[in-house]
């Protein structure tokens, strides 16, 4: 009864659903990659590249996230920096995952859609093998790109479909609303797809509308500002969309001040299905473990709200209900015997 909450989080059984495979490259990787693929980075150390991490908004992270991922070429190198991150998550006792890969920042690059995704994927094989660890991949569209593009990306994926679970939407999001993907949305899902979408991180609550109405998402990403409409709330609250939320990354980005007006607990206490993850953990200073209890020291939650949020993290994901039943059991050994 005298775990500290900061043990108590680093032991529960927990997934991530919402972290982009390029933001968890680390600078370390990057040089080493780098130096390997004979290309050169625009940042003379570690530390010069982990200095430019300051960042006033979305966009001016995007700018430096892209930049990052130049120095992957192979397959081994995504295998590499998917591998790394699998690692990450099996020190911090997050046995699922559910990750995002942007194929465009590659593919606009001269890199394979298949270099891309089998690298990836054989790392993903792996974690089940060496850790016994599940996970799945969402695809996202790059927002600030066209329709066009989008349709050509799906039409890559349909070779890999049984790799690929969901579709997704990221990148720079004001000015770049669902509705500009309605279409492929509908493709993806006639191809069997789930969909998903970044929404209400720094766009309007119009956005997560749209992402629900026309892209049927099972998820929304962020969500933030959703709270700013109360009919959207009760929607949110009535179907129980979850939301995944991004702490430091929110701070990172300046969607939030500080973390103490951060708006999860009010999103608990409306009875929105949230779960906290780690979204760029390369870039925003932190992984999952330290997102949870960054987060719970500055809104003081309690072990009944970690609890909580744990069993949220399956209940959101895309693993089946027997699946789901398996890993919540984990959650309640786990909370029992501490
Ligand atoms: N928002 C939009 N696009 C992204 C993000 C994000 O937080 N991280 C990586 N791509
Ligand atoms: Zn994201």
């Amino acid at each position: 009864m005298t775990m500290t909450i900061e043990k108590f989080i680093n032991g529960i059984p927990k997934a991530e659903l919402h972290v982009h495979i390029e933001g968890t490259f680390e600078p370390e990787l990057m040089f080493k990659i780098a130096q390997r693929n004979n290309i050169k980075i625009k940042f003379k150390s570690v530390e010069e590249l982990r200095k430019a991490y300051d960042f006033n908004n979305l966009q001016e992270f995007l700018d430096i996230y892209y930049d990052g991922t130049s120095v992957l070429i192979h397959e081994q190198d995504f295998y590499d920096m998917t591998w790394a991150y699998i690692e990450k998550l099996h020190s911090q006792n997050v046995i699922h995952a559910e990750i995002f890969f942007d194929p465009q920042t590659h593919t606009d690059r001269g890199i394979q859609f298949s270099t891309v995704i089998t690298g990836i994927h054989k790392a993903l094989i792996n974690a089940e093998k060496e850790f016994g660890m599940s996970a799945k991949l969402i695809m996202c569209f790059l927002r600030h790109l066209d329709e066009e593009q989008a349709f050509q990306t799906l039409e890559h994926s349909l070779a890999y479909k049984d790799w690929i679970e969901a579709v997704g939407l990221d990148s720079s999001e004001v000015g770049h609303p669902p509705s500009k993907f309605q279409r492929v949305f509908k493709k993806a899902q006639d191809e069997g797809f789930l969909t998903v979408a970044h929404a209400g991180e720094e766009g309007p609550p119009e956005y997560v509308w749209e992402a629900i109405d026309l892209l049927n998402v099972a998820r929304i990403d962020h969500g933030n500002r959703a709270l700013e409409d109360d009919a959207l709330v009760q929607l949110l609250a009535q179907k129980q969309i979850p939301l995944t939320v991004c702490p430091l990354s929110n701070l990172k980005l300046r969607v939030v001040d500080k973390l103490k007006n951060h708006p999860l607990k009010r999103m608990m206490n409306n009875n929105l299905l949230v779960t906290i993850n780690s979204d760029d953990p390369a870039y925003f200073g932190g992984h999952l473990n330290e997102n949870y209890i960054k987060l719970a020291k500055a809104l003081y939650l309690t072990k009944g709200d970690i609890y909580l949020l744990a069993k949220n993290s399956f209940n959101a994901s895309f693993l089946s209900d027997a699946e789901k039943l398996n890993y919540i059991k984990q959650v309640d050994d786990y909370q029992k015997q501490s």
